[in-house]
């Protein structure tokens, strides 16, 4: 029977605790950051590489090669920008961060911050995330209040604010040089890329974009040590990782788990199995932009590397259930109008092709489709892909491409009824 391994979860699955600094203490807190703060930076950063922490946002990005590559020697300063925007639909364990055990985050952001000589960090959050927000402020002004941060962190003679800037609603904020065109007071747009913002990123200078959950491991990490965190995954999957599991399933949530455990296994055992007693149809496996996999797919193991061998993404570890009955070109039709929607404009592919995808989708939902147009879905699907500034032109591309490939037959039922 698959259990849930709790590491980043430990307090919040603790009855009674409030996720207030003196609940944090109590539990053990803030012992990780004097420890960094006994080493070099570049030996935090070692760290974290040796324990193999890959980026939780959705690339899977090392972290630890992430923070080597900052610009050093620059005579600028450097940047620790937490991408707190969680937007991506299906996603939702970085709110439970913020929300219920900051401390566990900020501990992490602030070893983070040490290990790449910044002296001043801004969490982006998403703006509709309003309880996680104020449980942040509140967190950090307690911390102020502690001397945990400000002119001496800890005491020490190592300066460090932290500030909490919200976003907008715009999910292409959640895209890193976008975030940090909104940080800076633009409009939020992504940049061409070179130069990364380990070069120039915000207000041109060195910055390392991470996310929520990827900082609250480093916490982990210090904690346990490199051994101890590596094997708590699967090979080349380091640590446990929050899986938000939604859709058609008895118990939805938000569950901690291992590195490498069976997808079907979280699906059957924590999310209770198909809801009603029906049969499962197939399972978004990493947030709505990875690509689908049917029922008889998903006897893998839940990593990076395990869902793209089976041709798809762990993402932002987004696992969504749909059943037997789920209408997968209604499915289709409302993930392609949220990238139409989301589309910054910049990019003919991107732009052109996410309206059209939708139109095309409608047709088919109005009993308007054709073989011909099945085909044009197709093409404007794969020319989304790989052809564009930021990878949201993929986002739109893989579902379109990968449904119209496992479920032919539901989208031929919508114009074989029609005629
Ligand atoms: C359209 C788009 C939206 C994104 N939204 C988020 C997001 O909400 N949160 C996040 O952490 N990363 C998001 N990312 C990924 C970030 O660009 C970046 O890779 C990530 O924050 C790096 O953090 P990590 O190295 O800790 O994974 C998004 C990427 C794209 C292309
Ligand atoms: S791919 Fe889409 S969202 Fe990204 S820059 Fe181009 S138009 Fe904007």
């Amino acid at each position: 029977m698959l259990e849930e391994t709790l590491v980043l979860f430990r307090n919040i699955r603790t009855p009674g605790y409030d996720g207030t600094l003196d609940s944090y203490r109590k539990a053990g807190g803030y012992q990780s950051l004097p420890k960094a703060l006994t080493m070099q930076p570049e030996e935090v950063i070692a760290l974290v590489k040796e324990a193999g922490l890959r980026g939780r946002g959705g690339a899977g990005f090392p972290t630890g090669l992430k923070w080597s590559f900052m610009a050093k020697n620059t005579g600028k300063h450097s940047y620790l920008v937490c991408n707190a925007d969680e937007s991506e639909p299906g996603t939702c364990k970085d709110r439970e961060l913020m929300l219920k055990d900051p401390h566990l985050f900020l501990e992490g952001m602030m070893i983070g911050c040490y290990a790449l000589g910044c002296h001043h960090g801004y969490i982006y959050v998403r703006g509709e995330y309003f309880p996680a927000i104020k449980s942040l402020n509140k967190a950090l002004d307690d911390c102020y209040r502690e001397g945990i941060l400000g002119p001496k962190l800890l005491g020490g003679d190592y300066a460090l604010d932290l500030t909490v800037h919200t976003g907008a609603g715009a999910y292409i904020c959640g895209e890193e040089s976008a975030l940090l065109d909104s940080l800076e007071g633009k409009r939020g747009h992504p940049r061409v890329k070179p130069p990364f913002p380990a070069v120039a990123g915000f207000n041109s200078c060195p910055t390392s974009v991470n996310n929520v959950e990827t900082l609250t491991n480093v916490t982990a990490i210090l904690e346990m040590g490199a051994d101890a965190y590596k094997n708590l995954g699967s090979p080349n999957n380091a640590g446990t990782h929050l899986v938000s599991l939604s859709g058609h399933v008895n118990r939805p949530g938000v569950y901690e788990v291992a590195m490498g455990v069976g997808l079907r296994d979280i699906i059957q055992e924590l999310g209770g199995g198909v809801r009603g007693g029906k049969q499962l149809k197939g399972v978004i496996p990493g947030g709505s932009s990875s690509p689908v996999l049917r029922a008889d797919e998903i006897d893998i193991a839940y990593d990076f590397d395990s869902v793209g061998k089976a041709g798809s993404m762990m993402g932002s570890s987004a696992i969504m259930v749909f059943d037997e009955d789920a209408d997968v070109v209604k499915l289709l039709h409302r993930i392609s109008r949220f990238y139409n929607h989301e589309s910054c404009g910049q990019c003919t592919p991107c732009r052109e092709g996410t309206h059209w995808a939708r139109q095309l989708l409608r047709d088919f939902l109005q009993n308007n489709g054709s073989e011909r147009k099945l085909n044009r879905l197709q093409r404007v699907g794969r020319n989304m892909g790989g052809t564009t500034l930021c990878a949201l032109g993929d986002a739109a591309s893989m579902p379109i491409v990968s449904f119209l490939k496992k479920f032919p037959d539901d989208f031929r039922q919508y114009y074989a009824t029609a005629s």
